[in-house]
């Protein structure tokens, strides 16, 4: 079974071909995996700019379904399905993905297969390692910070979630401060390796609550009421003032897993989204998860951000579930993973 994934939902245009066995289970083989990230164009702008990023997606969706054929050396006839993130997101990107993603089904007699993003992530996993549902999730990204138990595609049942700001933007908010540039996570764990994290101490929200709701504007604050004190041109302050943040970032979500480890005491803890590409938090996270008997499972760092194959694997696993979309299937600006939610 091979099914080509689509993603465009913020500012990765990014088309991959994977392929697995239909019978179903864990671990398939990424065949292409074609990404153009626009970060140049919305760099100046200290953010993601919707416009810019549709405008963006439509100049470069079809050149990057070229290359990933190519890559894979299959032609459009050989796929099985195709699948596009259909939501969350800025919309207008993702429309694009799903307009093309709909023509090329249509035009080939093929499944279409409608993905939310956050299922991509939550999936991801498997697309690289031999994980059995169910699993607990922690999917920390730009733009979400929630944990779930996951006991199949589609079956999500939220545990907890921030109250106000995702713990990617926190990074993101703190970079900017710090004149880091965007996106700040990876430029903040590098400096933080350097820095000494007991210099300064920042609040904990939600640290030892009950539940496993999380909320990071106190943070941002007390990040934002830091810096304005400090100079800015004194790079060890600087390493300080990552370390101290990442490994605060680091206590709270070790305390919200060790509750939701309690509440749903499962053997894995999968943590997925583009923050789980951070090596000291994933190191965090492990001894949280063997405290509690279970084992932490992280995909590939290249599968952590926003990419093509991850749609792509979800795209394997509805499919394997006969779960297709109708041509009708209307993009969604918001879509929670959880029918609760
Ligand atoms: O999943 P993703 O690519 O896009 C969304 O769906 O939001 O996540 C992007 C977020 C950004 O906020 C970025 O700063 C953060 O993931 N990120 C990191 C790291 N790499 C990316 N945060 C902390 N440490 C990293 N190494
Ligand atoms: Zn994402």
């Amino acid at each position: 079974m091979r099914v080509m994934g689509i993603e465009t939902s913020c500012d990765e245009t990014a088309v991959a071909i994977v392929e697995a066995p239909a019978g179903g289970g864990p671990v398939g083989t990424i065949l292409a995996n074609a990404i153009y990230s626009q970060l140049a164009e919305h760099r100046r702008f200290g953010g993601v700019v919707p416009e810019i990023a549709a405008r963006a997606h439509l100049e470069r969706i079809d050149g990057l379904i070229d290359e990933a054929l190519r890559t894979a050396e299959l032609v459009l006839a050989d796929l099985d399905g195709i699948a596009a993130t259909a939501g969350p997101g800025l919309i207008g990107g993702v429309m694009v993905g799903v307009m093309t993603a709909k023509g090329l089904a249509f035009a080939q007699g093929k499944p279409f297969l409608a993905i939310n993003h956050l299922e991509g992530h939550a999936l991801s996993v498997r697309l690289a390692e031999p994980v059995e549902f169910p699993y607990l999730l922690l999917l920390v990204s730009g733009g979400h910070c929630q944990l779930l138990t996951v006991r199949g595609p589609g079956a999500y049942e939220q545990l907890g979630t921030t109250i106000d700001d995702a713990v990617g933007e926190c990074f993101d908010k703190t970079a900017k401060l710090l004149g880091l540039g965007f996106p700040g996570g990876p430029a903040v764990e590098r400096l933080a390796r350097q820095g000494n994290p007991q210099r300064f101490s920042l609040p904990r929200p939600m640290w030892r609550k009950p539940g496993c709701d999380f909320s990071f504007s106190g943070l941002k604050t007390a990040v934002r009421l830091t810096i304005e004190k400090l100079p800015r041109d004194n790079p060890q302050i600087v390493a300080d003032l990552c370390a101290s943040f990442q490994q605060t970032v680091g206590d709270v979500l070790a305390d919200r897993c060790a509750n939701a480890l309690r509440m749903a005491p499962l053997p894995t803890l999968v943590v997925a989204g583009g923050v789980a590409a951070n090596l000291y938090l994933r190191q965090r996270l492990e001894v949280v998860a063997a405290e509690r008997g279970a084992r932490l499972v992280a995909p590939p760092q290249s599968l952590c951000t926003d990419n093509g194959a991850m749609i792509a694997w979800a795209g394997i696993e509805r499919l394997r579930l006969g779960r297709t979309s109708s041509l009708d299937f209307r993009p969604r600006p918001r879509w929670p993973l959880s029918d609760a939610a």
